[in-house]
């Protein structure tokens, strides 16, 4: 277990002391979002020491021309990355004309950072020793408005502890921004015009080919001690710089306060015209609200979030704080009022993953939309790939494929796959299954018929035609096969008949066939106008079912267990326990073709068959799989302890669930992988709720009714947790002793352990 850094408390995320190493990390952790737009915690004033800026906009991304050592057809040609904006936040402080600047001043005296998740305010204070004469105290607050989405707000005080000073306030919106992230060094931003006044700041910028509008904009204000304002600020401007500034002078033991609100308007949204327009009333209605007003709109937006979605533990804050952070996290990245927009694996914590959309959604996100909001929540995330289902058309015909099938992007901001390693982009093909999966899973929860004859099923009959020509039939074993894949166990490249792939294929096949039944029934108009649409021939159907009755999953020859792909059983199977801890990850000490001859696997594979489908195997045979396979998995992904967690607590093996859970809920927050600074890891975010309200709760939806299956960590007194069932609120509390269920609506019913409860 590693060492805790951020104090443990059940609604806060706390840092108390300065240690310049951490810096980066803390940016990642503390990280602010509304779903509109996000950034990392960088501070306010200069800081020369080692920092990582970031500000992003949802939607908002370059398409930078692609890179490789050796070009391969299909490649696409360009990675769709989240952008570094301008930044917004700047306030460059001097007093008795030194600079505020961490990195070096004569001393640190106090520290402490603190992210209050119940209320969404960050706040960050130090007190510090410029030079012999002056010291000061600086206390900051900030938010990103979750009821206006392009508003944020920083509330900057200073304090003269010791001596009297002259304070400067250069308070900024800087366009020279560059992603780290960049293959060509390539400038993404380009220059439209700016405002420069006491009253507003504006840098009215676009992207460079994808030309997505968006305008900074700022507005600074400054307060005495008794909040009377000080008047006007005067401008300065250089290069993409402009600034509003302003003297004061503080004598010891006064204080004054920066009030800065400012933010994007994205052209996504606004119209460009008005851009001008749009930042002024923001800040007019902002000021004249002031900080305190629009925190606490911003914290009863909060509380609502909170009200439907907190999960209660008693006994463990470590495991309390651990789920509220990724329930925070989920919910400043993604709110799911817009069906362009997704969850991208560091959301608006980091550039890497290029802030686009993997099948992490569908797999891992989905549920979480699904339980913890309205239906539409959810159903925006299938809108958005149904929107994108003539690019997964597009991308088949360059890999060969034709007569509408679709092979989603395995990476995507628009659609288009902007993934380029042969044996990801071209190979790992299942996420085409989790697509469909989630499909199955919303109907399934959600009881919403309506999306699969409205759109659902021209997405699932793209996927099925690609199976069934990605599939050829062997001879040799009397079957259909897949070759040349990769399967979530990213660790085994170009492998055949991956167990979870094939099964995947099999089970598409089968699911569409049934659903195109269904919308023959019950739909015939719909149909009679899809059949035109997709040039649907009949005939289709049987070649799928002759595809799924005879598909070839590897097996071992002399054990009840299914293989994770063919020729398995030559490797030589050594725990992981087995590795060298200074070897670990081993993706970061390994060459490649070590990893690939290894047996360790990556991420759950088989086992995220098992988890998916879990009603088609008998706890027996999860066991022996769970047995098998866990040994050798590294959770080398973020994605992989969260669904061991599930199936551990399904096998009743609550110690190591309880494990997994922690190494899942608490992977940023004590930093297992030692890649903090990077960003969070938001999408793994939703697997730890999985694994608190699947794993520990034993939640099921089994022919539209809800069943749990309480099983509590012996560390915790209680759990309790809610879901939007179907426009019912189900609150599940439950103690070694008791379990209590309230509902909103006391007609739906709850089964608990198969019986029914009342
Ligand atoms: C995992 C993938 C995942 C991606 C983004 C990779 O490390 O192996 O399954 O989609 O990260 O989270």
């Amino acid at each position: 277990m590693k060492k805790v850094y951020y104090e443990i408390d059940p609604w806060k995320i706390i840092e108390d002391g300065f240690d310049k190493s951490k810096v980066r990390a803390s940016e990642s952790i503390f990280s602010l979002g509304n779903g509109s737009m996000g950034q990392r915690a960088n501070f306010e004033e200069q800081y020369s020491g080692k920092t990582y800026q970031g500000s992003y906009i949802a939607g908002v991304y370059y398409p930078d021309k692609t890179r490789v050592g050796w070009w391969k057809n299909g490649y696409p040609e360009y990675f769709a990355k989240v952008l570094n904006a301008p930044n917004w936040i700047g306030i460059n402080i001097r007093i008795a004309g030194i600079p505020l600047d961490l990195n070096k001043c004569v001393e640190i005296l106090k520290f402490r950072r603190e992210l209050n998740m119940k209320t969404g305010i960050y706040k960050r204070s130090f007190e510090i020793q410029l030079s012999a004469n002056i010291r000061v105290a600086i206390d900051v607050k900030r938010f990103l408005s979750m009821k206006e989405s392009s508003l944020g707000a920083i509330k900057y005080q200073i304090t003269m502890i010791k001596g009297d000073a002259d304070i400067e306030i250069d308070s900024y919106v800087d366009g020279n921004i560059k992603n780290y992230d960049s293959n060509w060094e390539d400038p993404f931003w380009d220059f439209k015009s700016k405002i420069v006044s006491p009253e507003l700041l504006l840098l009215h910028s676009q992207t460079l080919k994808t030309k997505f509008d968006v305008a900074t904009y700022a507005q600074t204000q400054l307060f005495d001690k008794n909040g009377v304002s000080k008047g006007n600020f005067t401008t300065s401007e250089q290069n993409q710089i402009i600034s509003q500034n302003k003297k004061h002078y503080l004598t010891e033991g006064d204080s004054c306060s920066v009030l800065k609100f400012g933010g994007y308007i994205n052209g996504m949204n606004y119209d460009v015209n008005n851009f001008e327009s749009t930042a002024f009333s923001l800040v007019l209605n902002a000021s004249s609200k002031g900080f305190n007003k629009l925190a606490e709109e911003h914290n009863s937006s909060w509380n609502k979030i909170w009200e439907q979605s907190d999960i209660k533990i008693e006994g463990d804050d470590k495991a309390q704080q651990a789920i509220r952070f990724n329930i925070f996290q989920l919910n400043q990245t993604y709110t799911g009022h817009d069906a362009r927009l997704n969850v991208g694996p560091k959301g608006f914590t980091g550039e890497k993953y290029g802030g686009s959309t993997y099948w992490d959604t569908e797999a891992y996100c989905l549920p979480f939309y699904m339980a913890t909001k309205n239906h539409k929540v959810a159903r925006n995330l299938l809108k958005y790939r149904y929107n994108q289902l003539d690019k997964a058309i597009e991308n088949a015909i360059k890999l060969g494929f034709t007569d509408g099938a679709a092979l989603y992007p395995m990476v995507t901001m628009n659609g288009e796959e902007c993934h380029n390693e042969w044996e990801i982009t071209f190979e790992e093909i299942h996420r085409n299954g989790a697509i469909a999966f989630a499909i199955f899973n919303y109907e399934r929860f959600t009881g919403d018929t309506s999306y699969i004859p409205e759109m659902g099923i021209e997405v699932l009959i793209g996927i099925a035609r690609f199976w069934a020509q990605r599939v050829n039939y062997s001879e040799f074993q009397k079957a259909f096969v897949i070759l040349g894949v990769t399967g979530p166990n990213e660790y085994e490249n170009n492998i055949n008949n991956n167990w979870y792939t094939n099964y995947l294929c099999q089970w598409c096949l089968r699911f569409t066939i049934e659903q195109i039944f269904k919308i023959k029934k019950q739909h015939i108009q719909k149909w009679e106008v899809i059949k035109v649409k997709l040039n649907w021939l009949d005939i289709e159907v049987d070649r799928w079912k002759e595809i799924a009755d005879n598909i070839y999953f590897p097996k071992h020859p002399n054990q009840d267990i299914y293989l994770q792909q063919d020729g398995f059983l030559d490797k030589k199977l050594i725990p992981a326990t087995s590795i060298n801890k200074n070897e670990r990850p081993i993706n970061q000490h390994w060459s490649w073709d070590r990893i690939l001859r290894s047996p360790f696997i990556k991420q759950a594979d088989v086992l995220q068959g098992f988890y998916f489908f879990e009603n088609q195997f008998n706890k027996a045979t999860l066991e022996r799989h769970f047995n098998f396979y866990e040994p050798l998995t590294v959770h080398e992904s973020s994605l992989s302890p969260c669904i061991h967690s599930i199936l551990a607590a399904r096998l009743g093996k609550k110690d190591q669930a309880y494990d997994f859970y922690l190494q899942t809920s608490r992977l940023d927050l004590d930093d297992y992988n030692n890649e903090l600074e990077e960003g969070l890891h938001i999408t793994s975010m939703a697997g730890t709720w999985m694994s608190i309200v699947e794993g520990f709760g034993g939640l099921r939806i089994i022919d539209n009714q809800v069943h749990i299956d309480p099983k509590l960590p012996n560390a915790w007194k209680t759990l309790s947790f809610k879901i939007n069932f179907r426009g019912t609120i189900i609150n599940v509390k439950f103690s070694k002793q008791k379990i209590t269920v309230e509902k909103s609506n006391k007609e739906s019913i709850v089964y608990c352990k198969g019986k029914l409860l009342n």
